[in-house]
């Protein structure tokens, strides 16, 4: 990562924009608690019929300004409201992990068709991983925010993970950013090769899952 001498202070300041820029972060931050909300309506309503929590945790997280400058310098967009509300998607951040692979998928669904919900992009890295391993599930959406004078449409990033992937992405996401290792390809080697190991360990759990489902389904019949 570059060395970046500006602050988020200066950063503020020299926004170029009708929408000043602590005011456009609240959409997103009101985004995210849309959202979020959403999410724990789900799995309160999940629980309650299948008698047990699809969603382990949830973490949101507002993109710094700092990390929002870098990003429009990377994408070459000028620092303003709406090249930033048109060009990056992830200034709202939502992680969603849960313990089994189908309750991504399902917990996703549930969302995604909620008509007050626009989906720009779903992007399945755990059907396709990406080259170093990453497996979880990007759904960039749309949510109308309500404010006193305006319906503002406003982008939010949910990941959706198992814990394992959580695990193994955090751990893989500090060895990334760590400076002067030895022997890289070997570490990005052995990380690949746990990823696989991660994804047999996500698909026994499914599986025993599904068992003790069908087992309680076996008993009620009897
Ligand atoms: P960005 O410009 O980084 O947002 O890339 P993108 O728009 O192509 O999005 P992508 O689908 O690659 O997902 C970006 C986000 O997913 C990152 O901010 C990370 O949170 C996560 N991610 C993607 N690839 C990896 C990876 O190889 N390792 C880890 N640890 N996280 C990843
Ligand atoms: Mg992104």
């Amino acid at each position: 990562m570059s060395e970046n001498p500006i602050n988020a202070e200066q950063l503020i300041k020299i926004f170029d924009s009708q929408i000043p820029f602590v005011q456009l972060m609240n959409y997103y931050r009101c985004a995210i608690m849309e959202v979020e909300t959403k999410l724990n309506v789900l799995n309160a309503e999940f629980s309650m019929q299948y008698d047990r929590n699809p969603i382990e945790t949830i973490k949101t997280r507002l993109k710094s300004p700092v990390s929002i400058y870098e990003k429009t310098k990377r994408k070459g967009i000028p620092f303003n409201a709406s090249a930033i509300e048109q060009s990056i998607f992830d200034i709202a951040g939502i992680r969603v992990v849960c313990s089994f692979i189908e309750d991504i998928y399902k917990i996703a669904e549930y969302l995604t068709k909620q008509d007050d919900i626009r989906v720009i992009s779903i992007k399945d890295y755990i059907q396709n991983p990406k080259e170093s391993g990453y497996r979880s599930l990007h759904v960039i959406l749309e949510i109308p925010i309500f404010l006193s004078n305006q319906k503002r449409w406003t982008k939010v990033e949910v990941q959706f993970r198992t814990i394992a992937m959580d695990f193994w992405a955090s751990v893989e996401h500090k060895l990334r950013y760590k400076k002067n290792i030895k022997n890289p390809e070997l570490i990005a080697g052995r990380l690949k090769e746990y990823a696989e190991i991660i994804t047999h360990v996500d698909m026994g759990m499914q599986e025993i899952r599904s068992q003790i489902d069908s087992a309680e389904t076996f008993d009620d019949d009897e």
